[in-house]
């Protein structure tokens, strides 16, 4: 097998079908899948640098999902390193009940970058799903009410209160005992309409008829509604221009808390900080986590309005939350992404891979939908009837990885979308590089 690469990917480095089989590419240990309680590839990884992640035979594949979308700076980025090394030799870990520089630097830090109208930070939370939790309780702790509404096809964490709010049952299916109290409603999923409407003539049928679920569904007493501005696992579903703001205008009717998980979309993924700048909303709450630990710390905090404090440390605060290692990780992460040229750049290269695709959608009929805000992009592939086609989204990722692209699929919605989401230190070189190889696997599966 070749040797580790520095320089850009080249055809001739790629694993070749005809040569080499897909099984020949690996290098496991058999037994180890009798030992780890889930399912894991015979893939076995050895190093990542930047957009690349080499394997045991020294493959190199570009991650077009940043890991598990949170490599917001690529593999081994050297800053982030070097800031969590210098720091490991002061103070690895402390008590959240002191103060430390790189936690305090976080917090003022994700005010100035997040909307105006969010000014405390929560940051002893460790995960994303803990943040969404402690969102949750500080809606109903400030308003008194209980219900929380989420969408069709969201995917808020793995917790039991976070499965159990999520937007699909095949999640849920195994549980006996699932958290009340949730509602979920149609998703802003224009390609496919719950209400078979269409987006510039629909008068957001989706938001209006929340206010009946409200009416006839819910208890009575609704707190807040969690939405991911663009959905992470659901379908890379990007509500149309004005959906925000009828569920701003709903939200502030009925006095319920608008939260944002931004944890996929958050920390410059969609070339803006945050995406509810994007869409031009100030939601109450903003949670973040994924990407502000940069190059794969963990890290996570829930951003609020001033009003909405008041939750005590003994309702909501995990060991690991506030960690001081991983809080030096995201205050450099925090000063690379909020540079402006830094973000500008993924603006650029998000809209080339959008423009290759769109091309790529005039050959390939099987792509049915293009959707995407910066590095935040997912392909649909449908059949000739139009229907999702899920097989075949599963067998261009699988396809993909011959090829030298980690490509991960919407597992939570019909399965039929398939996602590039890069780390956002990729350069417009390296996005041809990716499109190139991608235009190779869509000609291999037609
Ligand atoms: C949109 C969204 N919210 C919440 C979570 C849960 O985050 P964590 O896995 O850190 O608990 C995820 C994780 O995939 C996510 O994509």
């Amino acid at each position: 097998m070749h040797s580790f690469q520095e320089t850009p990917i080249l055809e001739s480095e790629l694993v070749n079908e005809s040569q080499v089989s897909f099984s020949e590419i690996i290098n496991s240990e058999p037994n180890i899948h009798k030992l780890i309680y889930h399912h894991v590839s015979d893939t076995v990884m050895v190093k990542g640098k930047g957009i690349y992640l080499y394997d045991a035979e020294g493959n190199r594949y570009i991650d077009c999902a940043s890991a598990t979308f949170n490599l917001s700076l690529g593999y081994g980025h050297s800053e982030v390193l070097q800031a969590v090394q210098e720091q490991a030799e002061k103070l690895v870990h402390v008590t959240s009940t002191f103060q430390t520089d790189p936690i305090n630097t976080v917090v003022r830090k994700l005010v100035e970058v997040s909307p105006e109208n969010l000014t405390l930070v929560h940051p002893k939370v460790s995960s994303g799903s803990a943040a969404n939790e402690g969102a949750i309780k500080i809606a109903q702790h400030y308003t008194g009410k209980r219900d929380v509404i989420t969408l069709f096809r969201s995917h808020l964490g793995q917790t039991m209160m976070m499965t159990s709010m999520s937007g699909n049952a095949f999640r849920k299916e195994p549980f006996p005992n699932l958290f009340p109290g949730s509602i979920q409603v149609p998703d802003p999923y224009c390609h496919r309409c719950f209400y078979k409407q269409k987006p510039k003539t629909c008068d957001f049928l989706c938001v209006e008829r929340i206010y009946d679920f409200i009416e006839y569904a819910s208890s009575g007493s609704v707190a807040c509604i969690v939405v991911e501005p663009i959905s992470g696992n659901g379908g890379n579903i990007v509500p149309p221009p004005g959906y925000f703001q009828a569920l701003e205008k709903l939200c502030r009717e009925q006095g319920i808390i608008l939260i944002f998980d931004e944890i996929q979309t958050g920390i410059g993924r969609t070339g803006k900080m945050f995406a509810a700048e994007y869409f031009g909303v100030h939601p109450n709450i903003i949670t973040t986590a994924k990407g502000l630990g940069g190059t794969g710390f963990q890290f996570a905090a829930i951003l609020t309005e001033e009003r909405l404090g008041g939750l005590e440390g003994h309702h909501h605060s995990f060991t690991y939350g506030s960690n001081v290692l991983a809080a030096a990780a995201a205050a450099k992460t925090l000063d690379i992404v909020s540079q402006p040229q830094f973000l500008k750049n993924v603006e650029t290269v998000g809209n080339y891979i959008m423009e290759r695709l769109r091309q790529m959608q005039e050959k390939y009929t099987f792509i049915s939908d293009i959707r995407g805000v910066g590095l935040m992009i997912g392909v649909e592939i449908s059949d000739d009837e139009g229907n999702p086609n899920t097989d075949l989204t599963n067998y261009i990722a699988k396809v993909a990885m011959k090829h030298g692209l980690i490509i991960r699929t919407s597992r939570y919605g019909y399965g039929n979308v398939f996602k590039i989401r890069p780390p956002l230190i990729i350069t417009l070189e390296e996005s041809e590089q990716l499109c190139d190889q991608l235009e190779k696997v869509l000609t291999e599966v037609q």
